[in-house]
């Protein structure tokens, strides 16, 4: 039985940054609306995440919204730290006018540059405010579902999948999928400095 904290609905993102020529980007489910007019959005990052450091240090930030198959591109940007590598090599994507990514293989994008940030907790609120947003291929969104994390029943963790979500035949190097302690939607699941040591992965 999952925690009614966890019934909270949430989707899932890929939250992007540049600052200068450095890039990162991260898996983010704490995302949400928090004004029209300006349209504001808003991502919660934990104090540990390399990307909250460089959407602090390159004042933007991009929203990508995968598509219903694309799994395992939230699991690639949300298990292991940018810090000491680059979730980005090999992926398709071009700077947003912010110069913030746009992956090319998700389904839309809201590109936005930062314009407040507030601490909460052991999380800081970024807000963005709306500069471009397109459609990139008609798809429905990833719905944040626990199994596609390695967590609760039939979890899939990342067998077979690759970083832009398709079956692969190999395996690629896995981690563990226990507890790390941390906190916030990726707990348990992120294995960076936030948990139990960055274990690094090979870009499919
Ligand atoms: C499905 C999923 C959702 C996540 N949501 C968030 C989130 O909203 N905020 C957050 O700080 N971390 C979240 N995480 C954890 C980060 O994606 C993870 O710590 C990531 O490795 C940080 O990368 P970085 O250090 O390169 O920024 C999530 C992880 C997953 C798998």
């Amino acid at each position: 039985m999952r925690a009614p904290r966890d019934l909270v609905s949430q989707g899932v993102f890929i939250v992007t940054s540049a600052a200068g020529s450095q890039t990162a980007g991260m898996t983010a489910c704490w995302v949400t609306r928090l004004s029209c007019r300006p349209a504001w959005f808003g991502v919660a990052m934990h104090h540990g995440s390399h990307t909250r450091e460089v959407v602090l240090a390159g004042g933007c930030f991009c929203l990508n919204i995968p598509a219903s198959d694309q799994a395992g591109l939230a699991r690639h940007f949300g298990r292991v730290s940018g810090r000491h590598t680059d979730k980005l090599r090999g992926l398709a994507w071009r700077p947003g006018p912010t110069g913030a990514p746009v992956l090319l293989e998700v389904a839309a994008y809201i590109d936005c540059r930062l314009v407040g940030q507030v601490e909460v907790g052991d999380h800081t609120l970024l807000i963005g405010e709306l500069v471009e947003e397109g459609v990139l291929r008609k798809a429905r969104p990833l719905p944040f579902r626990p199994r596609d994390y390695g967590q609760g029943r039939g979890g899939r963790g990342d067998r077979g999948v690759n970083a832009r979500g398709r079956q692969r035949p190999e395996a690629i190097d896995r981690g563990r999928t226990g507890r790390s302690g941390a906190t916030g939607p990726g707990a348990g699941l992120a294995q960076d400095g936030r948990g139990q040591g960055d274990r690094r992965r090979k870009i499919p």
